[in-house]
This record gives structure tokens, sequence and C-alpha cells, in this order.
């Protein structure tokens, strides 16, 4: 079994088999993980990868078009092209740009 914690959506910690898609994961038990496509075209799935990147699978050609070179060797991943192959992984992501903190800003 493999470990997930979702930290930006409030740190719950979920269990599933081995080698589990982590947005499918984070669907199935309401992690949190912003998504769209959800086959590696659109990018809002971006996530951080704060602990076990090592138990996290080869990086996909299709997270190469969203993601640095930098931004793989901080961690970030598109969770709906990785997969959890083995261990505890805990995951964070950006908070979702929100149309109210938009209009919020212009009235400040
Ligand atoms: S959900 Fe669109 S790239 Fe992952």
């Amino acid at each position: 079994m493999i470990e997930v914690t979702f930290l930006s959506g409030g740190g719950r910690t979920v269990t599933a088999p081995e080698n589990t898609n982590l947005l499918r994961l984070s669907i199935r038990e309401k992690g949190g993980i912003p998504f769209k496509c959800g086959g590696g075209i659109c990018g809002t799935c971006r996530c951080r990868i704060e602990q076990g990147i090592e138990n996290t699978d080869a990086i996909k050609p299709k997270e190469r078009k969203h993601l640095t070179e930098a931004q793989f060797a901080e961690g970030w991943r598109m969770a709906c092209q990785t997969f959890v192959l083995r261990g505890k992984v805990s995951v964070s992501w950006p908070p979702r740009p929100a149309a109210t903190t938009a209009r919020t800003e212009v009235q400040a």
C-alpha cells in the first residue's frame, strides 16, 4: 500500500494500492488537487511533492511542456501524469486564482 498526504487540502492522509495515479486518488478521496483535463494538456494539476519524490514514477514528456528542470528539481509534478509507486508521499499545490480575490484587489 501507499500513503498520500494532501497537505493543501487540509492535511488528510489516505492509503491506496501501489502504482496509483495521484490525480485519480485525489479525486476519489476528495484530496483537492485542482484539475481540468486529466490528460496532461491544461497544466492545472501542477503540484509539489514535498516528501517522497523518490516514490513517484518517471517524469513524462507532457509534464515537460508545463514545468522546467528547476521545478522538477524542487519536486514539482503534474498530478494527472504522476503515479505513486510505493511508500509515503506528501503533496501541496498553489492556491487556485479565485474571482473573489481579484475583486477584492481591485477594490483595495
Ligand atoms: S489536469 Fe490538465 S494537465 Fe493535469
